[in-house]
């Protein structure tokens, strides 16, 4: 069985797209079978892997809605063990519509676990907010992989999604843990940065993982590149800071990297 990991945090732009992508990439160049599923409507992790309207060939809303199995929906990334379910990019009526789909909060559960055997990590990329397909996520999840920038904001944030998993826990999926808590996008010489990580490490201790990424401007190129970092930039300190990272997560799941 794969382990199934959600990257959850209700706030925008704190980095969950870069980190799915780029961990997946990492477990996958560790020769850890991985399939990485965009469930965010806005679609930047398909499209951060060269994927867009012409090349989908479909996604995990035509598997909601019966129009075609999982695993048609399944594209290779060009990347050797790296597998992705990427989503078209969708106007918000279409989101709408799409959200109306989501009538069975198992459905994505259920559909998963045909396919879960076929990989060692899934992970799916979620939008910035807790319901919809977050929910659907969360509900199909072992773990949730928690990115979080050093603004005071974040904690919010945090305390919303921590509510939320013991929510999940109690009515829909006892198994769900919290994978970790990590620093995105971090200024170790901004005071108020560090004064944010000394307060994550202190009241999260036992859920924090030890590697952060770093802000790094190669992010950008990255971006344009349509790329993992750790393909267009691998020597670069955020790419290596996630390699580290990715190592840190397959330890802790495998006993060893
Ligand atoms: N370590 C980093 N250094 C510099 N820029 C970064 C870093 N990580 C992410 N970014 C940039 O920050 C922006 C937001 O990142 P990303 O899209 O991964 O966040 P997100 O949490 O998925 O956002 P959303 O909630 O909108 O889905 C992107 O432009 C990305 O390139
Ligand atoms: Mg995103």
């Amino acid at each position: 069985m794969g382990k199934i990991i959600s990257v959850v945090l209700p706030k925008g732009g704190v980095g969950k797209t870069t980190s799915a992508v780029n961990l997946a990439y990492y477990f996958a160049k560790k020769k850890y079978k991985t399939l990485i599923i965009d469930l965010d409507p806005i679609a930047t992790c398909s499209f951060s892997l060269g994927f867009n309207k012409e090349n989908i060939f479909g996604d995990i809303f035509d598997v909601f809605s019966y129009s075609k199995s999982i695993e048609a929906v399944i594209h290779p990334t060009g990347i050797d063990n790296l597998d992705c379910i990427p989503q078209i990019k969708l106007s918000k009526v279409e989101e709408g519509r799409q959200l109306k789909l989501i009538s069975n909060e198992y459905l994505l559960r259920n559909i998963i676990k045909t396919i879960s055997t076929n990989y060692r990590f899934i992970i799916f990329d979620c939008p910035p907010y807790l319901f919809g397909p977050t929910n659907l996520a969360l509900i199909a999840s072992d773990s949730v992989l928690i990115p979080i920038r050093t603004d005071e904001y974040s904690f919010e944030a945090l305390d919303d999604l921590i509510n939320r998993i013991d929510y999940i826990n109690k009515t829909y999926n006892q198994k769900l843990t919290i994978e970790g808590i990590f620093i995105t996008s971090y200024e170790k010489n901004i005071r108020a940065s560090f004064k944010v990580k000394a307060k994550l490490f202190e009241l999260k201790s036992a859920v924090m993982l030890n590697k952060s990424i770093p802000k790094d401007a190669n992010m950008m190129n990255a971006t344009f590149s349509k790329r993992p970092l750790g393909l267009a930039s691998p020597s670069s300190r955020a790419a290596v800071a996630y390699k580290e990272l990715a190592e840190e997560i397959i330890l802790r799941n495998f006993g060893i990297i």
